[in-house]
């Protein structure tokens, strides 16, 4: 911008001494008026001469390469002679985003559950440039990053606390998969969603809830659930001792328990995602998981040391 900026500095004096642009179009509607109004030589910039640099990147908005005036109102000639002049929107974020993307305002309308993070301080600019970017859905960078830019401390709202997701991944030394090769958003909502955690499915909050398969269908989007289902199996899991499913004995109609009592979903230190500590309301109780070639022991608050075997 340096260059043209400079360029421009000098443009009256170059107006003064009738070196005038014959062809200078820059095909901005937003400009149109000075360029083509005989009363403001054709001298006058447009937007992007001073202003490239956000519309330049490969992923396009096409309001903004369409025309400026979709969301500024700038008086150019006030902006130029007066030096940058308020951001002045046409309407504020993210009403302006609204006029044109209706059916993310429904969504956020009647949807339960919205994204903290379409609400604070820039609303949809803390996660989308509204004029191009590098990143697909014009997003500000790498998806995966820009949750973690936020997702790296313990919010609280209302004293609450909630994981450090940057932290539990870099410290773990297993990864869900999913968390590795599609990023958050395979199974998060970015905005807003009906269902828990902003899932993309269904699943419950807190320990406990009835064992059946709608409970967890979340967890089916990927997983068979035939592993919580079928009491008896040599292939539905590797959770089972012999061909009893350990999935199964441990979660059915008198054992309404979640999956996050065991596992944790995003990573863990252990083998399977199987979490280190089950918290039941104020208590930590150690799960003390030992793998082993064809199975694995636990050792939990809740039962005695027992292992399973699960060769064919
Ligand atoms: C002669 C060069 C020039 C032209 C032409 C120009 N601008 Fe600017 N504009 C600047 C400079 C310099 C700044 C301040 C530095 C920055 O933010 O890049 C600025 C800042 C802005 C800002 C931010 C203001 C703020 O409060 O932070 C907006 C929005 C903007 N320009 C929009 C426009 C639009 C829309 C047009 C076309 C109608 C336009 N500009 C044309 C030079 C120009
Ligand atoms: C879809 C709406 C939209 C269009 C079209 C648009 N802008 Fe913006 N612009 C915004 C919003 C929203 C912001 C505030 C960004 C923020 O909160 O970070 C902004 C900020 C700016 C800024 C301040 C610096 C920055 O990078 O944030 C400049 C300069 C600017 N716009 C120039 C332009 C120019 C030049 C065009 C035409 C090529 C344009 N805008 C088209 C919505 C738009
Ligand atoms: C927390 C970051 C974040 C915020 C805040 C955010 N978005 Fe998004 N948005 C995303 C991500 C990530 C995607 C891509 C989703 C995907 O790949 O499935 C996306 C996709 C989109 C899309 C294209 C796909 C679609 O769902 O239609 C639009 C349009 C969009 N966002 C607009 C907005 C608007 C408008 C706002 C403000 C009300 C906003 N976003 C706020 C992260 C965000
Ligand atoms: C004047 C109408 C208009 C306004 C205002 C507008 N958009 Fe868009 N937006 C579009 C259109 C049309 C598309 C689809 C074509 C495209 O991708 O450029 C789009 C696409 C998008 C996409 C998806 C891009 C992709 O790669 O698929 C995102 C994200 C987005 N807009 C965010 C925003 C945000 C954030 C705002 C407010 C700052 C906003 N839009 C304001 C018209 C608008
Ligand atoms: C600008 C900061 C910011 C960004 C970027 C961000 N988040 Fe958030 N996120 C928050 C805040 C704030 C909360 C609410 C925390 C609270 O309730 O205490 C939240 C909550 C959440 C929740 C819990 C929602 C619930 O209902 O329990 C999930 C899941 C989540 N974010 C996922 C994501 C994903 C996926 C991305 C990337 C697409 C992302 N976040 C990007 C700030 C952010
Ligand atoms: C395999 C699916 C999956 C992926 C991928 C995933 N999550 Fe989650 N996430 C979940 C589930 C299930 C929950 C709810 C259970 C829980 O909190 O353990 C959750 C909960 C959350 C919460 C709320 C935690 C709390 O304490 O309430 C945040 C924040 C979050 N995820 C952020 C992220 C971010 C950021 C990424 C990307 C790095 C990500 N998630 C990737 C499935 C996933
Ligand atoms: C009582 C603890 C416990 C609960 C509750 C639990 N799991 Fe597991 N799960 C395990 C153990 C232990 C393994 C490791 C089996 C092996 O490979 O040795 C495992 C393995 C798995 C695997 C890997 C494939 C397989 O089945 O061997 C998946 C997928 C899985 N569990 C999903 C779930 C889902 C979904 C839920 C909730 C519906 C759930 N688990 C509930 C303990 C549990
Ligand atoms: C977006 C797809 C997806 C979703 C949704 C998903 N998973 Fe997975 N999960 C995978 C993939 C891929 C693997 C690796 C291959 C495999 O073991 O099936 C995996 C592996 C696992 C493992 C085995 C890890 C190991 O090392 O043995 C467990 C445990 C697990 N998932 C639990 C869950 C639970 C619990 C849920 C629901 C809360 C869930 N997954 C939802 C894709 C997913």
């Amino acid at each position: 911008m340096g260059k043209s900026l400079l360029f421009y500095t000098l443009l009256p004096f170059l107006s003064f001494l009738g070196l005038v642009f014959q062809d200078f179009d820059d095909g901005k509607g937003a400009t149109e008026n000075y360029l083509t109004n005989t009363q403001f030589p054709a001298a006058e910039p447009g937007c992007v001469d001073c202003h490239s640099d956000l519309v330049e990147s490969t992923v396009q908005h096409s309001p903004a390469s369409e025309s400026c005036a979709n969301c500024h109102q700038v008086d150019l000639r006030e902006h130029t002679e007066n030096g940058a002049r308020g951001l002045m929107l046409v309407a504020d974020v993210p009403e302006l985003c609204f006029t044109c993307h209706t059916d993310l305002r429904q969504n956020l309308d009647t949807l339960g559950n919205v994204h903290q993070a379409v609400v604070i301080e820039n609303k949809c600019t803390n996660c989308h440039s509204p004029h191009s970017s590098e990143e697909k859905n014009l997003l500000l960078t790498g998806q995966k990053k820009l949750c973690l830019s936020c997702h790296n401390k313990d919010i609280s709202e209302d004293g609450k606390k909630m994981v450090n997701i940057k932290k539990l991944i870099t410290v773990s030394k297993v990864i869900h998969p999913p968390v590795n090769n599609g990023g958050c958003v395979v199974c998060h909502q970015p905005h807003a969603s009906s269902n828990n955690y902003l899932l993309i499915s269904s699943f419950p909050k807190g320990n406990y809830a009835p064992a059946i398969r709608d409970s967890f269908a979340f967890c089916w989007e990927c997983h068979d659930s035939d592993l919580l289902e079928v009491a008896k199996t040599t292939s539905a899991t590797n959770f089972r001792d012999g061909d009893i499913n350990l999935h199964y004995v441990h979660m059915n109609a008198e054992n309404g328990r979640n999956c996050v009592i065991c596992h944790n979903v995003h990573a863990s230190m252990n083998e399977h995602l199987i979490e280190t500590k089950v918290r039941f309301g104020n208590w930590d109780l150690p799960i003390k998981f030992v793998p082993a070639e064809k199975g694995g022991s636990c050792f939990p608050g809740c039962h005695a040391e027992k292992a399973y075997n699960n060769i064919d």
